[in-house]
């Protein structure tokens, strides 16, 4: 087969270095691509990244299976656009999409299904919005609609905050995806990431996850696209998933399914659970990042033939070339095999991001890393002499593998200090609520 890969961070890298080994794919694209994805797959020379151009060149190419990355070409309709034109595609359609690209959207389907997330109020003008304000207690979450590439939620502690920021919000903050504002009750709790494959009946989940979205140690500071990752977690035990499944993946797709929205790519459901319970707190309509690093690294499935049964809606000779018969629906398929222990990975980031960093730096002592660990890249490029420099906020994500968290965490680490930029900035506690959980019961023994 070949596979094209949409899509330019660590978490394509990632995918795309999945993809690379599996047992169906001959040639692998990728576009735009970055530096380490570079190593792994072709970039093609297209003329800009716009749903035109890159439907053009999948029909030139002959692509069998194209693999969506980021949100913001899903919720354009690239896979109405790719599909219209009888081209697999992995990756949710413009009106799936609305689950994430609306925020007002998503809660209002949550409440008509009856999932559980926190209470809310969707509001468009100042003055209705004080109303509630000034009825609610603090802390209170305050999310601009539409997509704000991950900055439109804020945690507002007083009255005073909630104001200021919702007037700012309604007045352009974040363009147009601030023009409705949903006002939402505060959840105490641990976070965590479920993805799930779905062809909108049948679910194949991966392991639980859980993201580092604060900037500094000790989860303080900004919140940003997120500074690591580990899978699997411990209190994403069984018995949790089965709560998810039934109270949040079911009626979320039997609602779906009313409104005659079809879903086929990946659901990823951000949790809060609260004393044992799980609330919605989002849903994304793709891989997260940087969870999919160490989610790829831990796979042992070939995940080719589960992105190609999801994508569904067949007019590739892929099927017919390959040597070995492919699925054509994920509900026969196996559940997904992982290996033990816990992967983790480590985003090294430019010093300053999320807000202005500089780009241009040289990074060195990418080759010394450990055999087993992986460095996905996400804001590189290379120079006419073969440097890798710093290409964005978030630049690497280091990640490796232990039998235990601390094995994990004493790997990782180890690699991330091999690596050098000028004003490089990371966490130094990834994964720490799980090496927390299990001192404790290290203790409890
Ligand atoms: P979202 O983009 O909706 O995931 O929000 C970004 C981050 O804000 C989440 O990952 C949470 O850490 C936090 N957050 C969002 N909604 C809530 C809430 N209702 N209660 C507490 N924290 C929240
Ligand atoms: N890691 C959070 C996200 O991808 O939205």
């Amino acid at each position: 087969m070949k596979v094209f890969v949409i899509g330019k961070g660590g978490r394509e890298h990632a995918l795309a270095w999945k993809i690379a080994q599996s047992f169906y794919v001959d040639e692998l694209f990728c576009f735009p691509g970055n530096a380490g994805i570079a190593e792994i797959a072709k970039i093609p020379e297209i003329a800009d990244d716009s749903v035109e151009s890159l439907l053009d060149f999948a029909i030139r190419e002959s692509i069998d299976l194209t693999v969506v990355g980021p949100e913001d070409y899903l919720a354009k309709g690239i896979v109405d656009a790719f599909e219209a034109k009888g081209l697999r595609i992995f990756g949710v359609n413009r009106k799936a999409a609305q689950l994430e690209s609306s925020k007002a959207f998503a809660k209002e389907v949550m409440k008509t299904a009856g999932i559980p997330t926190a209470a809310y109020s969707t509001v468009t003008d100042f003055e209705s919005g004080n109303a509630v304000l000034k009825a609610s207690k603090y802390p209170l979450v305050l999310k601009a609609d539409g997509l704000a590439a991950g900055k439109g939620v804020i945690i507002c502690s007083t009255y005073e905050e909630a104001q200021n920021e919702l007037s700012q919000m309604l007045g352009g903050k974040f363009k147009s995806a601030g023009t409705k504002v949903v006002i939402e009750e505060f959840l105490k709790g641990e976070e965590l990431s479920l993805l799930l494959l779905t062809d909108g009946t049948n679910v194949k989940p991966l392991l639980f996850s859980q993201d580092h979205k604060a900037l500094n140690d000790g989860d303080t500071g900004l919140n940003t696209g997120g500074m690591g990752a580990y899978t699997p977690v411990a209190s994403g035990t069984s018995e949790l998933y089965e709560k998810v499944d039934k109270t949040v993946t079911q009626p979320l797709l039997t609602e779906l399914k009313k409104r005659g929205i079809e879903y086929r790519g990946i659901l990823y459901i951000g949790l809060m659970v609260v004393k044992n319970e799980p609330y919605v707190l989002e849903y994304n309509v793709r891989f997260g990042d940087p969870e999919t690093e160490p989610l790829m690294y831990m796979l042992i499935s070939d995940i080719v033939p589960y992105f190609y049964a999801v994508a569904g809606k067949d007019s590739s000779a892929a099927a017919d070339n390959a040597t070995m018969p492919l699925f054509t629906s994920i509900e026969a398929m196996p559940e997904l095999v992982w290996r033990s222990g816990y992967g983790m990975c480590v985003v090294m980031a430019s010093g300053g991001y999320p807000e202005a960093y500089e780009k241009g730096k040289v990074i060195s002592g990418l080759d010394d890393v450990d055999k087993n660990c992986v460095v996905f890249h996400a804001g590189t490029k290379s120079d006419e002499s073969g440097n890798i420099l710093t290409d964005g906020g978030r630049v690497l994500m280091v990640t490796s593998h232990g039998k235990t968290i601390e094995e994990a965490i004493e790997n990782t680490y180890r690699n991330v200090g091999k690596i050098k930029f000028e004003k490089m900035y990371f966490r130094h506690d990834i994964a720490h609520r799980e090496a927390e959980r299990k001192q404790n019961a290290d203790k409890n023994r």
